[in-house]
């Protein structure tokens, strides 16, 4: 018998029990809750058992996370199907040197980082101007990793944010940057091009947008443009001075990114001292995820809880629900993380895996996602398992009473997720609201909550840029585990190229350049269509 069959098993025998019995033996909420800096985890609203656990735990060590964790944060080239090391983690712990193929990565990565510090202190106290004086405002273009992650930060870290207004331009949709840019007054804008590549069409696209709209009022707009970017060529060729091109390595994937250059609205907003904190608190949960035994372990529980009900449970999404309304972009950010990471049906040795690739996610703040599909997630026939997150205080102590009720709304639901609410129990309220007979069984039947749904919850003190960064590392690492134990390489992304390239043979058919010969009836048809409403 294999561990994994072990689990099958298990999830299997445990179906019917209910998540409320577990609480009836020992204290099942601190057997089944860890502690690490600021975060308390509490998994303990789950059907894993200590026995699960056990297995679980088994399973990771079986598919050797630690060494792959210790392979990615030493610099081997663990990415191989593109060849390359993984070492966003480099990026945050600046104090340690890092060799990939012999040679000491830390130097540059030490010097782009005071580079990136010194121009964002200059933006902020206006030693870098537009032509019309200090910056009011930046721009960042970019799309997938080299969006996501600072546009979610930004927002996130609001109450730090002291420098100027910040926009973030992703989507070739010519409205996202016409909007953007309408309020805007490009002779005190800097717009900064983040694109790993400096290929992406979208990005490119939008940055000579940005372009042609300062050079209406900036007689040389190439002076109010930076650059983030692997490619020191690219850059250079779209006109952007090499003092404002801040690079980095190609062992940065798009969607950990975060954390050096393309961070850089971020430290321009809320300064390089909260840009720091953002960085300290993820290198903290590194090395919590690289020191602490698996069962203590944040971010491989967090991956096993997944992994349980991904594999195991066979459920098949997972919502993400922090109630915190600055956490507003996290479930699109994780969206990238987890699903571009770990959505392969190929397992690293190029087989088809023989189980599913990693789940779907999505979500949207609490109290918000109450008011919409958290109806589906109490009565509807499918399970969701839950991830809450919430802090104990906001960051408006006028407002400490709204806070409270988010809490209360918060712990509530996963309270109501697990406790559901019998036939009885329905019967007897409608019973009091006068109900009797069949109609009082019908009435009955549609309140019912089956309850014993799983969720986990990670609370924390408040989101400041140290929290904030360990929940971003928690969740980094907690899809480099899962993608371990599926044996999937977690760190390149060809399910996004079949698009881009026939996105790219499409708009000179639409353009009535090319016939489109060999295209399929409906695409065919579409085109057509879209080519006579546009006459
Ligand atoms: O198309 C997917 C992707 O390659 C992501 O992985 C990446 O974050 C995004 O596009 C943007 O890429 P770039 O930073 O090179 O513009």
């Amino acid at each position: 018998m294999t561990i994994w069959q072990d689990l099958l098993d298990k999830a299997q025998s445990v179906q019917s029990r209910e998540i409320g019995e577990l609480f009836e033996k020992g204290n099942r909420a601190a057997g089944f809750s860890r502690e690490t800096g600021p975060f308390l985890f509490d998994f303990s609203k789950t059907n894993i058992d200590a026995e699960t656990l056990d297995l679980l735990v088994k399973l990771a060590e079986e598919k050797e996370v630690a060494a792959r964790a210790e392979a990615m944060f030493t610099g081997e080239k663990i990415n191989d199907t593109e060849g390359r090391a993984v070492l966003h983690t480099a990026l945050r712990n600046l104090d340690t040197d890092v060799f990939v193929d012999g040679e000491n990565v830390m130097p540059e990565v030490r010097a782009t980082y005071a580079r990136m510090e010194a121009f964002a202190r200059d933006v902020r106290e206006g030693k870098f101007t537009g032509q019309g004086g200090k910056i009011t405002d930046v721009v960042n273009i970019g799309i997938g990793g080299s969006d996501l992650g600072p546009a979610m930060a930004t927002l996130a870290l609001a109450p730090y944010h002291d420098g100027p207004r910040c926009h973030f331009v992703s989507n070739v949709d010519g409205a996202h940057i016409h909007d953007t840019l309408a309020g805007l007054n490009p002779e005190t804008t800097l717009v900064i091009v983040a694109s790993k590549t400096f290929t992406t069409i979208e990005t490119m696209t939008n940055a000579e947008t940005a372009k042609r709209w300062m050079a209406e009022k900036v007689s040389d707009p190439a002076q109010q443009f930076a650059a983030l970017s692997t490619s020191a060529e690219k850059t250079a060729a779209f006109g952007i001075d090499q003092a404002r091109v801040f690079g980095f390595a190609d062992w940065v994937g798009g969607r950990y990114s975060m954390w050096g250059p393309i961070g850089l609205s971020l430290m321009i907003a809320i300064g390089p001292e909260g840009f720091a904190g953002f960085l300290r608190g993820a290198a903290t949960m590194d090395a919590h995820f690289r020191k602490a035994e698996f069962k203590d372990n944040l971010p491989v529980l967090l991956a096993l809880v997944g992994i349980w009900h991904n594999q195991f449970c066979d459920y098949a999404t997972r919502a993400v629900l922090p109630y915190d309304q600055r956490l507003a972009r996290l479930p699109a950010y994780l969206q990238q993380l987890e699903m571009e990471s770990n959505g392969k049906r190929v397992s690293m040795d190029g087989k088809d895996l023989p189980y599913n690739s990693g789940p779907v996610v999505w979500g949207e703040p609490g109290t918000n996602g109450q008011h919409a599909f958290y109806q589906l997630i109490h009565q509807g026939t499918r399970v969701i398992p839950c991830e809450f997150m919430v802090a104990a205080e906001g960051h408006e102590p006028d407002l400490a009473h709204q806070h409270t009720l988010l809490v209360a709304n918060c712990l509530a639901q996963s309270e109501a997720l697990m406790r559901g609410r019998s036939l009885a129990e329905a019967t007897e309220i409608m019973r009091k609201k006068g109900f009797e007979g069949d109609e009082l069984d019908r009435q009955a039947r549609h309140r019912v909550f089956p309850g014993s749904r799983p969720s986990t919850t990670l609370l924390y003190p408040k989101l400041t840029p140290e929290v904030f960064g360990g929940i971003v590392a928690l969740y980094e690492h907690r899809v480099f585990v899962e993608g371990v134990i599926l044996g999937i390489n977690s760190f390149d992304q060809w399910g996004v190229e079949l698009g881009k390239e026939l996105a790219l043979a499409l708009a000179p058919v639409l353009k009535g350049e090319d016939a489109g010969e060999g295209k399929d009836g409906s695409t065919r048809q579409l085109v057509a269509r879209v080519q006579s409403l546009r006459g």
